[in-house]
């Protein structure tokens, strides 16, 4: 993960918000490579979602009536548990108190809470697994953390009692800061798309089935940020909700899983770096979750949601805004409310997931028999890469940086593409290895009487020679 975020840095990918004052938790910043790359990102999910003729696109303000909030639910239940330790003040999410407890403290704490119960034995795997599942919402929790002791200063029995935390942003439309004009900023981008079904529906044209997608910024202001971009306060989401007769919903959320899993793996992630995993307490409306997980350096963690939601959220908007919702089918002369599955999937967590995809240190032969060297390498599919080629005469005179300059600028109505020509070609291609970048297209003496480039690959590292007029198509191929 260090090696990551590292090179994150390093090469521009992502960069701590405010560094220089020290930086913001929880929020960060893409640079010149990392803004072409969440971009990529986003347009091959937005590509995927929209080229299609069942699902319209939407971008919803941030901000909405604060009725939306009370509506979705998210005023009086989108809470965390969260304690203070009274000695030092640290205050740590429940769950992830929990969470951070190494096995052995874990069957500690069971034993202290329930003495005599494992008859002098320590608990088994098993129940600790229980235990650490139960854990962030029954009443073991307030037993648990009396017991336990602060992270940071070592106090046993420090913490306060849990307390509900909500996880809005809150602030003030207009000049006046009085409780009359809160207003939130969005914690998730789904709420835009279902006050917004009937004016897409109506303007579309649409029937069921059929879909919503949105990209754009979500808010949450969470206890502990972790883990670079898994868990900030300021993400990108892209969520689209897909809205069904009644009836249809569990075929259509087979449907949505089969295409989001896809998703990932035509993106170029592994199989064995992915896997499901089955929500077993569902929300009271939920009929079925499931999460894609990947597997970070740290663990496995939720990449995407997938849920059948039923008819839950229209419903509750026509309650709180006395506004139908109904949607009216021709053909049965019926009007209801849809369905719905929701596929809903983090644009800055997931970008993090791919990028640890695809990093890589490799052992490779050096020149000549020399001693081989370690190259770094983000093995990114062309499609995210933030560059899609670099072009480089292998020397800055007899016309090949004329020709290579270009050659550069043709590309560019087409690609971003990138022109070095400084240092040795080793180094140049080293560089365009570590930010993942496909294709080096390189000018040399043999160019100026052929016009042909030599073409190296980023992964096989190969070469072979192809004519420079056919360089923007070879790219188009790929990409
Ligand atoms: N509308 C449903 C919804 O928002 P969620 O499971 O809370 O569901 C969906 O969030 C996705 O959004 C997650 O799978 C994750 O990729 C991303 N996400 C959620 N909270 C996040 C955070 N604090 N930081 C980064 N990404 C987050």
């Amino acid at each position: 993960m260090e090696k990551v975020v590292s090179l994150a840095k390093r090469r521009g990918f992502v960069f701590q918000s405010s560094e220089i004052y020290g930086g913001l938790n929880g929020c960060w910043d893409y640079g010149p490579l990392g803004v072409e790359m969440l971009n990529n990102l986003k347009q091959a999910w937005w590509r995927s979602m929209t080229f299609r003729d069942d699902v319209e696109g939407v971008d919803a303000s941030i901000l909405m009536h604060p009725k939306v909030w009370e509506a979705s639910g998210h005023v009086a239940n989108f809470t965390d548990p969260m304690v203070d330790c009274k000695q030092c003040k640290s205050r740590y999410r429940v769950d992830v108190l929990m969470d951070e407890l190494n096995t052995k403290k874990k069957k500690d704490v069971l034993r202290e809470m329930f003495p005599g119960q494992f008859d002098g034995q320590q608990p088994d795997e098993k129940i600790v697994a229980e235990f650490a599942a139960r854990i962030a919402t029954d009443e073991t929790v307030a037993q648990a953390v009396r017991i336990l002791a602060c992270p940071n200063c070592g106090t046993k029995g420090s913490f306060t009692e849990a307390r509900q935390f909500n996880l809005m942003f809150k602030t003030f439309v207009g000049p006046v800061e009085d409780s009359n004009n809160v207003v939130f900023l969005r914690p998730e981008t789904a709420q835009g798309i279902f006050v917004n079904f009937l004016n897409v529906q109506s303007a579309s044209r649409q029937k069921l089935p059929f879909g919503i997608a949105q990209i754009g910024k979500a808010f949450r202001n969470e206890i502990n940020t972790k883990n670079f971009l898994f868990r900030t306060r300021e993400f990108e989401q892209m969520e689209m909700q897909y809205f069904v007769k009644p009836g249809e919903e569990d075929r259509f959320f087979e449907y949505w899983r089969e295409e989001r899993m896809k998703w990932f793996l035509e993106l170029g992630m592994k199989p064995e770096n992915l896997q499901w995993h089955k929500h077993e307490k569902l929300a009271h409306y939920a009929k079925a979750a499931f999460d894609i997980e990947f597997k970070f350096p740290f663990g496995w963690g939720e990449v995407e949601g997938i849920h059948s939601r039923t008819n839950f959220d229209l419903s509750q908007h026509e309650q709180f805004s006395g506004k139908s919702l109904k949607y009216f089918d021709e053909q049965s002369k019926e009007k209801f409310v849809p369905y719905v599955i929701e596929t809903s999937v983090g644009a800055s967590r997931s970008f993090m997931a791919f990028l640890c995809a695809s990093y890589d240190e490799e052992m490779v032969a050096g020149a000549d028999g020399e001693a081989g060297e370690v190259r770094t390498v983000l093995h990114l599919h062309p499609k995210l890469a933030p560059m899609k080629a670099a072009i480089l005469p292998l020397v800055n005179r007899d016309g090949m940086d004329d020709l290579a300059r270009n050659l550069t600028k043709d590309l560019q109505k087409y690609f971003r593409v990138f022109y070095d020509d400084s240092g040795a070609i080793g180094r140049r291609y080293r560089r365009q290895d570590e930010i993942g970048t496909p294709y080096c297209f390189t000018v040399d003496s043999q160019t100026l009487t052929d016009q042909t480039v030599t073409v190296r690959e980023r992964d096989s590292m190969k070469q072979e020679r192809i004519a420079m007029s056919a360089v923007r198509d070879y790219l188009l191929e790929r990409i």
